[in-house]
């Protein structure tokens, strides 16, 4: 039977999942609340803020939602799937993504390094500090080796962690957050050792007992060439990573995914939905970084274009636990995604520059909308990050070439991207 999806969001990710999910043959209607762009061809937008759990709620009933999608993860670490599995309705739609408790894996650090410490999940060293313990939180980092990372506890838009060289910096950038540099979010802070090594992450789709791994990507957070200058969302990613070879996998499968999911089921948390490894390779060993509950934006750019299974199918199997016979089949080239910006990103930036897009676009290519919005019939930049371009190719070398030249070809004012994705990968 077909089923009627809906995807939650407007960035490059959803994009990307909705592109995937218009691709299979078990789709009746594609909804996208709010959407974008470019979501707009391949499915029906439904406006609205995803904080409206009554209007998430009316759209599902009223247009017969049988698979429900969250992108992001504010909504998901503010309940919105435990105000959907709370109401009373004759049945119940298929949700892909955890409830609060589940997503407290990502929104707040104080309780995913608990719970690393408590499974015995490889990860940093760490001491966690509430405000009124901020002495205590000093005298810790006058004991730790440099550098030394600060993160704030709960969510950041990924701008939450600063990695400080020397203690002094650390003393104070660890005043700034106790004074609310992220508001609640750093009410709370983790102090932890910094690891040396290559970041990668893992991606995987769950229901708690079962999973299947999906295709791993190394994404590009730094804003400026060769990893230099302040964090991002993402500026690109690649798929896959060389260096992820069947040893370091099968310790990412034993000590990091296995465990997870066995603490999850421990503490009793239920989970359905991705879990996104942030990983670090310490010399052949995998440390989490972070988790997150949800797909990454932009790595789902470089991930689903390489997927081959039909994304509603593995949904199905997910929800009646089949997942355990399901062979994940992927594109064997490389796909690369480089994210156009607005010039001032991270920082301030404008809004508003319209969007000259190139008359064709190659059919190994997909440009994934995000930060934009129709105004009088044009396309203009409406957010930080702007489009996402994806090319797919035999070697990274050749699919980087093909996004840049498409990168090239978009115009608008105060474009900025990084040509540089991949440089730590070798040709
Ligand atoms: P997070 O939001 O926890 O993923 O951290 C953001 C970025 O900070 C990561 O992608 C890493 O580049 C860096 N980072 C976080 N924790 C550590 C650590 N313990 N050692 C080294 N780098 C880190
Ligand atoms: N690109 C990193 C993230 O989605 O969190």
């Amino acid at each position: 039977m077909k089923k009627n999806v809906l995807i939650l969001g407007s960035g490059g990710r959803e994009h990307a999942i909705a592109l995937k999910v218009s691709q299979s043959e078990l789709l009746g209607q594609l909804f996208v609340m709010p959407g974008n762009p470019g979501t707009m061809d391949i499915a029906f937008q439904l406006p609205g803020d995803l904080s409206d759990h009554e209007m998430v709620k009316s759209n599902i009933l009223g247009f017969d939602i049988d698979i429900v999608i969250c992108g992001p993860e504010v909504p998901l670490s503010e309940g919105l799937m435990d105000s959907i599995l709370n109401t009373d309705w004759a049945y119940k739609p298929i949700l892909v993504g955890p409830c609060r408790e589940g997503a407290r894996l990502e929104s707040s650090k104080a309780f995913s390094k608990e719970f690393m410490k408590r499974h015995q999940i490889p990860t940093a060293a760490y001491q966690t500090f509430s405000k009124d313990q901020e002495n205590e939180a000093l005298e810790f980092i006058s004991k730790m080796s440099v550098p030394v990372v600060i993160k704030a506890s709960g969510l950041a838009a990924g701008k939450g962690v600063v990695i400080c060289l020397d203690h002094a910096s650390a003393k104070k950038e660890l005043r700034e957050m106790f004074q609310g540099k992220f508001g609640e979010s750093s009410e709370t802070i983790v102090i932890e050792e910094f690891l040396s090594g290559i970041e990668f992450s893992v991606f995987i789709l769950t229901n708690g007992n079962q999973y299947v791994l999906l295709p791993e990507a190394k994404d590009y957070k730094r804003i400026g060439v060769g990893d230099q200058g302040p964090n991002t969302g993402g500026m690109g990613a690649v798929s896959p990573v060389p260096f992820l070879d069947e040893s370091l996998l099968k310790k990412v499968k034993d000590q990091i995914i296995h465990t997870t999911l066995n603490g999850l089921k421990k503490d009793n948390i239920p989970y359905k939905g991705f879990i996104f490894f942030g990983l670090i390779n310490v010399n052949g060993d995998p440390f989490v970084i972070e988790y997150n509950c949800r797909l990454g934006d932009p790595e789902t750019e470089v991930i689903l274009p390489r997927l081959k299974n039909d994304l509603i199918e593995l949904i199905i199997q997910m929800e009646e636990e089949r997942l355990d016979h399901v062979e994940i089949e992927l594109d064997s080239r490389t796909a690369v995604t480089i994210m156009l910006v607005s010039k001032g990103y991270p920082d301030q930036y404008e809004k508003g520059k319209e969007i000259l897009l190139p008359p064709d676009i190659p059919e190994d290519s997909c440009l994934f909308y995000a930060g934009t919005k129709l105004e009088d019939q044009l396309l203009k930049t409406n957010g930080g990050r702007v489009i996402s371009v994806t090319s797919l190719a035999a070697t990274m070398q050749s699919a980087l070439s093909k996004s840049l030249k498409l990168a090239d070809e978009i115009k608008y004012e105060g474009k900025y991207y990084r040509n540089d994705i991949g440089f730590d990968l070798g040709a």
